[in-house]
């Protein structure tokens, strides 16, 4: 037990989620040190933004929070900030699909390089605890099954996207897949540059636990959607996207038949599973490493997601487009057993109640410097 409280440091904890990991951490009584580079690409104007300032200041710090600008690849600056901590929340990262290729660099350098600068530095620190933002795209596709049992998606081809055919299509019947919530023990098929970094995180956190005895937890957050999401950036997920065309007035416009399925998760509750992390990896032997989706276990589809929002701000009805992005996945829910059961976590705010609390919620700015290229859209 500690005698003062626990420290805490939280990276990217200016963020949309970290910010939530921070006051999650301070109302359990840890102490939190913030190292964030407020990027400008995802924090607009982030050194004079009224309500950072507010939140955490520029440099910042007071009994129980510290706030340090600078960044996770800096060994200098981790030599300055680890000293005391007892665990870290990493959950720092360049997130979304980017903008094209050209953006890989960028997504290897402020992921993996980064998390590995990190992992060193607490290994020099001896710090043990890790809990780590890891997210559901590292399956690619969920899972699946046909007529004969479960069976992996293959990619789908341009050609079934064109002609309306958006299921993955079993290879052995011919007929659609239907889908199934994925488990932690199921493959890893990471579909784009961002999805190879978390999965290169996961490894390199695994890798440090051995090596030093570190316990790491790996939290595989599902769509992650509420206040202070990042708006206007290729980043954005979709329902970030749709609110702001509901509030500019327009119709949001779904894509496919509308009928994708994802796990809508609230930040709060990804904030209250970083939390559960921490206490449940204070409980494992050295050199655990973990897994663990943050999911509701709750399916909706995309279009009933657009249809909550549009309902709540009273705009127009969402308009099912059949275009395709052709780097999306179709279906990408999951089992949220395991975090139940062993951690005690149970999500508080329900679909329902939380897209009707996110139609009308502040939302962060963030420069888009450039449309999405990686998210072209097709016409089916
Ligand atoms: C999202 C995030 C990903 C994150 C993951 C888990 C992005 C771009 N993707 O993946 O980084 O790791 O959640 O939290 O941030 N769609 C429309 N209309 C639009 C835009 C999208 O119908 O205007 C559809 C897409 O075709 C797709 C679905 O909405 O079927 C979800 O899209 P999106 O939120 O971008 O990506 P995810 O794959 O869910």
């Amino acid at each position: 037990m500690h005698e003062t409280a626990p420290h805490l440091l939280v990276t990217g904890g200016a963020g949309f989620i970290g910010a939530e990991v921070v006051a999650a951490a301070l109302r359990a009584g840890w102490q939190v040190s913030v190292l964030d580079n407020f990027r400008s690409d995802v924090h607009a104007s982030a050194l004079t933004s009224p309500r950072l300032l507010a939140r955490f200041g520029t440099e910042f710090t007071d009994r129980h929070v510290r706030v340090v600008h600078g960044d996770v690849a800096d060994p200098g600056v981790l030599d300055r900030v680890l000293p005391g901590v007892d665990a870290v929340s990493h959950q720092a990262a360049k997130v979304g699909l980017g903008v094209d290729f050209s953006d890989s660099p960028d997504y290897v350098a402020s992921n993996e390089l980064a998390t590995s600068v990190l992992l060193a530095a607490m290994a020099r620190h001896s710090v043990k605890d890790l809990v780590l933002a890891s997210s559901m795209v590292i399956y690619g596709e969920g899972a699946y099954r046909d007529e004969k049992g479960p069976i992996a998606a293959d990619l789908r081809s341009r050609a079934d996207l064109d002609a309306g055919r958006f299921d993955p299509m079993s290879p052995r019947t011919g007929t659609r897949l239907l889908p199934d919530l994925i488990t932690e023990d199921g493959a890893c098929d990471p579909r784009n540059v961002y999805a190879a970094t978390k999965l290169g995180q996961e490894f390199l956190a695994a890798s440090w636990a051995r090596a030093t005895g570190g316990r790491a937890v790996l939290l595989r957050y599902h769509n992650v959607y509420g206040p202070n999401m990042p708006q206007g950036t290729p980043y954005a997920g979709v329902a970030s996207i749709f609110r702001s065309v509901l509030k500019a007035g327009n119709r949001p416009r779904v894509f496919e038949d509308g009928k994708q399925r994802r796990d809508f998760i609230h930040v709060s509750d990804v904030a209250r599973a970083n939390l559960a992390g921490l206490d449940w990896s204070q409980g494992q032997a050295a050199g655990t490493v973990r897994a663990f989706n943050v999911a509701t276990g709750d399916v909706h589809t995309v279009g009933e997601m657009a249809l909550a929002l549009a309902e709540t701000l009273g705009g127009g009805a969402p308009i099912v487009t059949g275009e395709y992005r052709l780097g999306d996945v179709r279906h990408i829910t999951a089992s949220a057993a395991r975090i139940r059961t062993e951690m005690d976590w149970v999500p508080r705010i329900g679909f329902a109640e939380g897209m009707a609390e996110f139609a009308r919620a502040p939302m962060r700015d963030a420069h888009a410097s450039q449309e999405p290229a990686a998210g072209e859209v097709s016409r089916g």
